[in-house]
């Protein structure tokens, strides 16, 4: 393998948990239409894009939706869910993340995001984040969701990097997915930690070996 020069983080659930920020908003609006949404169907929202989220709670529902009322719920989820991000601070950085993200900085080694998610530059400010990584990618400037490799395609760019010399890190099974379709090695945390496809695994930031890892 190539000497690692960039990690590309994933943002939700590698460096900060919003999960429960999701599936809040999405419970709220689900609840007002009607539809069945529970802690089960919210896990396959992971690293999934907002539209095809709906798609997916949608399954669920009792009447057909147009486009335009699709639009509206998405609209409605995204209000619930900025409110909630709002009370997001540093202190909700998991645990590990900044050790790895310093550790990293300190050994030249180049760290950017990549995340599915359009509120990521509201996500980085509220965490004390804005500015400090060398590239960032998100669900602003992509049209193909994860499992599709876009995201982390652009970070590499945007670092002037080769995939081949990258490692993603991702807390979701379509994001790993992702990344090894754009040529990179991947760190599977979280929910991601039993995926037997990820180059390397650890429960947490806190717990993976990074020094070892990057070799
Ligand atoms: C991902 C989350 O990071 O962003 C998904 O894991 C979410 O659950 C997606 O649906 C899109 O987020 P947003 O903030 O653009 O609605
Ligand atoms: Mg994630």
């Amino acid at each position: 393998m190539e000497k690692l020069q960039g990690v590309i983080f994933d943002l939700d659930g590698v460096i900060v948990s919003t999960d429960d920020c999701h599936y809040r908003a999405w419970k709220k609006m689900a609840d007002e239409e009607g539809i069945e949404f529970d802690r089960e169907i919210n896990e396959r929202l992971r690293g999934v894009s907002r539209m095809d989220s709906l798609e997916i709670i949608l399954e669920k529902a009792t009447k057909a939706y147009s486009d335009a009322e699709k639009q509206e719920m998405a609209t409605r989820k995204n209000n619930y869910y900025v409110e909630l991000i709002g009370a997001l601070t540093p202190a909700d950085i998991l645990p590990g993340a900044m050790d790895v993200l310093n550790w990293l900085k300190e050994h030249g080694i180049k760290v950017a995001i990549g995340s599915s998610s359009r509120n990521t530059p509201i996500i980085l400010r509220q965490i004390g984040l804005d500015g400090f990584f060398d590239a960032v990618a998100d669900g602003n400037q992509i049209t193909r969701s994860k499992p599709d490799p876009e995201v982390f395609l652009l970070a590499a760019k945007l670092l002037g990097l080769d995939p081949a010399v990258c490692m993603v890190v991702e807390d979701a099974d379509a994001g790993v997915e992702a990344a090894l379709a754009g040529g990179m090695r991947v760190l599977g945390v979280g929910s991601a930690m039993n995926n037997e496809s990820a180059t390397y695994r650890a429960e947490t930031l806190e717990k993976a070996d990074i020094a070892s890892i990057a070799g």
